[in-house]
C-alpha cells in the first residue's frame, strides 16, 4: 500500500488567478503553462490503517499548514478507492518550496499520482488530474509535459492536454531567485482575496479565454514573437488585478522588476526571450536555446539575484 512518483513544476504563461464561486477548487478561466525539467518534486505516500491521521513530511519536516490541502487531493481518490486509512506523505522537493516556483503544482501533482497508485486507481489519470485540482488549480497541468493548456468551458467542465511535447519546441527557461525564503502570501489567498475586492477582476476575468486561445494558437504555430507578446501581457494583467486587491498582494521586490528590465532590453535588441512571473518574487525569463547564456549572464548580473536556475521543457508526472 505504497505509491511513489515523480513530477516537475510548470510556469504559467496565461495565468489562473481567481476560483469559480461555490464551485470547490476549479478555477475561473483557463491557463496555459511550460512545465520545466530538471526541477522536481519527488512524492511518497504509505497507507496504514493503524495511523491514527494523516502526517505529510515536507523536505524533510513535519508539515501541518499543508495539511488540509492533502486531505483535499487525497478526497476523490479514497472515495473511488473505498479505502479511508491514513496516509503517510513524504515529499522532497529540489528547488525552493513556496515562492512562487509553483511547488504546490508539483507537489499536488505528485500526490496526486502516488497516492492513486496507493490505492490502487492510478489507472484512471481523470480521476488523478481531478485529484490535483483539489489540491491546486494549476497542478493537473503538471501531470503533462510540454506546454499544457487547461481550459474549461461555461457549464465548468475542464479539461488538461499538452499541446507540444518537451522535444517539439526547444524552449528554455532561466529562473532568476530573487529570495530564497517561503513567500508571505499564499496565491489561494491572494487569488480570493483579488476576487472579491479588486475593480480590476472583471476585465482580467474577460481577456482570459481570448488570452488562451491566442496562445494556443501561437504555441501551434511555434510563434515566439507572438507568445512573447501575449505571455508578458497576461502576467502584468494578473499582477495589477492583484495589486489593486484589498488589501494588495504585491509579489514583486526590488529585483524583481530590475530583473523585467532586463529581459525587456534583450528583447528590445533582438534576442528571442521574453518573461513571467508567478505568485512570487522571482522571474522566468523564456527564451529560444541561441539566447540561453545571454540571458542567464545577464540575470546574474542583475542587482538582488541570488541565484539563476535553468531549465527545459520536461515531462508530465510519473510513477518512481
Ligand atoms: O495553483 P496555485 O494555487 O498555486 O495558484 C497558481 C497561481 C499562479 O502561479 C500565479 C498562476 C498559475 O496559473 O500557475
Amino acid at each position: 500500500m505504497q505509491g511513489s512518483a515523480v513530477a516537475h513544476p510548470n510556469v504559467a504563461l496565461v495565468k489562473y488567478w481567481g476560483k469559480r464561486k461555490a464551485a470547490g477548487n476549479l478555477p475561473a478561466a483557463g491557463s496555459l503553462s511550460l512545465t520545466l525539467g530538471r526541477l522536481s518534486t519527488r512524492t511518497t505516500v504509505r497507507l496504514d490503517s493503524a495511523a491514527g491521521e494523516d502526517r505529510l513530511n515536507l523536505n524533510g519536516r513535519e508539515n501541518r499548514r499543508d495539511l488540509g490541502r492533502v486531505r483535499d487531493c487525497l478526497a476523490p481518490l479514497r472515495e473511488r478507492a473505498g479505502n479511508a486509512d491514513a496516509a503517510a506523505v513524504e515529499s522532497i522537493n529540489d528547488f525552493p518550496t513556496g515562492a512562487g516556483l509553483a511547488s504546490s503544482a508539483s507537489g499536488m501533482a505528485a500526490l496526486a499520482l502516488s497516492a492513486a497508485a496507493a490505492l490502487g486507481v492510478d489507472h484512471d489519470r481523470e480521476l488523478v488530474a481531478r485529484a490535483a485540482m483539489a489540491g491546486s488549480g494549476s497542478a493537473p497541468r503538471s501531470l503533462f509535459g510540454g506546454v499544457v493548456a487547461l481550459s474549461i468551458n461555461e457549464a465548468g467542465e475542464w479539461r488538461c492536454r499538452s499541446l507540444l511535447g518537451p522535444d517539439e519546441w526547444p524552449l528554455k527557461v532561466a529562473v532568476a531567485v530573487t529570495d530564497g525564503g517561503a513567500k508571505a502570501l499564499d496565491s489561494r489567498s491572494a487569488m480570493e482575496r483579488t476576487r472579491r475586492s479588486s475593480p480590476f477582476y472583471s476585465a482580467w476575468l474577460r481577456g482570459q479565454d481570448a488570452d488562451l486561445d491566442d496562445a494556443c494558437r501561437a504555441v501551434e504555430q511555434r510563434d515566439f514573437e507572438q507568445l512573447s507578446e501575449l505571455s508578458e501581457r497576461n502576467c502584468l494583467k494578473m499582477h495589477a488585478a492583484a495589486m489593486s486587491a484589498r488589501p494588495p498582494a504585491l509579489y514583486f521586490n526590488g529585483a524583481t522588476v530590475e530583473c523585467i528590465h532586463r529581459i525587456r532590453a534583450l528583447a528590445r535588441a533582438g534576442s528571442p526571450v521574453f518573461f513571467t512571473v508567478d505568485a512570487g518574487p522571482q522571474v522566468k525569463a523564456v527564451c529560444l536555446p541561441e539566447a540561453l547564456d545571454e540571458v542567464t549572464g545577464a540575470l546574474r548580473q542583475t542587482p538582488g539575484v541570488l541565484r539563476v536556475l535553468t531549465a527545459e521543457l520536461g515531462a508530465g508526472a510519473r510513477l518512481a
